[in-house]
């Protein structure tokens, strides 16, 4: 046999080795690059890996996940997006419009997801009565963290409202202490911005202004004070918050640099990958003035239409994320709760069962919303318009007045 005939065999055994391995690999774009972000990720690794499934990460830096949109767009426009992709609710919608996500509906129905899920999560995971994503957990973005130590050595409790905020941050302001670790960038600005509409205004003044996008809401005296709470939060932050990444700004807490920081539970992760303990070490309160309603964002993994031969791996990750034991596992190291609703909760700290004793409370009493910086709340390109006036405020002089007003023009302008 000449040695051509040979190498053309050896190339062609190759090629199907490389496809069979490539077949069982799942390419996953996502933005979780932080310390408890990364213990997260990889958990899931861990489980394909287990199930003989390789993990290809296209992880995209930038919390909130904009950066990872854009990349995820330029490799969808070139027709090769990834198996599956970290997607926020209204995400998966669009993405679902366009056609390019699979259908799992075999699947759901073989592991039951439709029992376990929560209506307003299924919203979102499905389109035309098909399952085209997988929730993993279920965030709060509207959560206070706060160093513990400078809270005992100053003789300070979590503030409950946000006149007690002020005056827990004028106290530590006059000890030369910094109030407030916070991160300068438009959906770390939002995510602070709609703790203060729903503590404030509470969970109907939330629903007008961001879920209805009600133009009288969006310019009202109540909208005026919340941007005065915002321009009060600036005051209570250092000068260098430009550009700051939130997990550095997590960071400052957990140094004692900074007594408080608003950010959702994703912060947890940090803790935990600190090895500090939360509700020890770093105290958990929810936003001030947010007792009884509750936002939430929610992480899922949309399946793109991938070939034939990947999807098998597809469906195993697809399967591995509603695992409960694996939700369990994914959710204690993220700083979230499970998206299922039958995972059992003991083994969560007194944050992370809080957030679940809420979460159902407020579906119950229907003052739970999808966050908007989260987007959970109101399509692209409106969030957009939201986010680029409290973001204008936060940075400039402009007045709480202006602010509103211009806020209700460019989001009834963007609607
Ligand atoms: C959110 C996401 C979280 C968290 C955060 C910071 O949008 O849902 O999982 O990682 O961004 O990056």
């Amino acid at each position: 046999m000449n040695g051509q005939v040979i190498r053309t065999a050896a190339a062609a055994v190759l090629a199907v080795a490389c496809s069979a391995a490539a077949a069982q690999s799942v390419e996953v774009m996502h933005w979780w690059t932080s310390g408890g972000e990364g213990a997260a990720v990889g958990v899931l690794k861990k489980d394909l890996e287990a199930k003989g499934v390789k993990w290809v990460d296209m992880a995209v830096s930038g919390g909130g996940g904009e950066a990872a949109m854009t990349a995820l767009r330029a490799r969808a426009v070139a027709g090769n997006p990834p198996t599956a992709a970290q997607l926020l609710g209204m995400a998966v919608i669009d993405w679902s419009g366009e056609g390019l996500l699979g259908d799992l509906n075999e699947q759901a129905a073989k592991e039951g997801w439709d029992k376990v899920v929560p209506p307003a999560l299924q919203r979102f995971a499905k389109a035309d009565g098909k399952w085209v994503a997988v929730p993993v957990n279920i965030h709060r973005p509207h959560w206070l963290w706060m160093n513990a130590k400078i809270f005992k050595d100053n003789g300070l409790t979590p503030p409950r409202t946000w006149d007690e905020f002020n005056a827990t941050a004028d106290k530590l302001k006059a000890k030369g202490i910094l109030p407030l670790a916070i991160g300068g960038q438009p959906w770390q600005e939002a995510t602070a911005w709609e703790g203060i509409v729903l503590g404030l205004g509470g969970p109907d003044f939330y629903r007008k202004a961001v879920i209805e996008a009600d133009a009288a809401s969006l310019k009202s005296a109540t909208m005026v004070k919340v941007f005065d709470q915002m321009r009060k939060l600036r005051g209570y932050a250092d000068k260098n918050f430009a550009g700051r990444d939130w997990n550095l700004a997590t960071g400052m807490v957990l140094k004692g640099e900074a007594a408080m920081q608003l950010m959702g539970d994703w912060a947890k992760g940090e803790v935990l990958a600190a090895k500090m303990t939360p509700g020890k070490d770093i105290l958990c309160a929810v936003a001030p003035g947010t007792q009884n309603s509750y936002l939430f964002n929610t992480d899922f993994f949309a399946m793109f239409k991938v070939g034939g031969d990947r999807r098998p791996a597809q469906l195993t990750m697809a399967s591995s994320v509603m695992n409960p034991g694996f939700q369990e596992t994914f959710n204690l190291a993220k700083g979230s709760i499970p998206a299922r609703s039958d995972v059992p909760m003991d083994k969560f700290d007194e944050c992370g069962k809080k957030s679940m004793t809420d979460l159902k409370a407020a579906a119950t009493a229907k003052t739970m919303y999808g966050s908007l910086a989260h987007g959970h709340a109101q399509p692209a390109a409106i969030q957009r318009a939201y986010l680029d006036v409290i973001t204008k405020h936060f940075n400039s002089e402009q007045s709480s007045k202006d602010a509103a007003e211009s806020l209700a023009k460019a989001v009834a302008a963007a609607k």
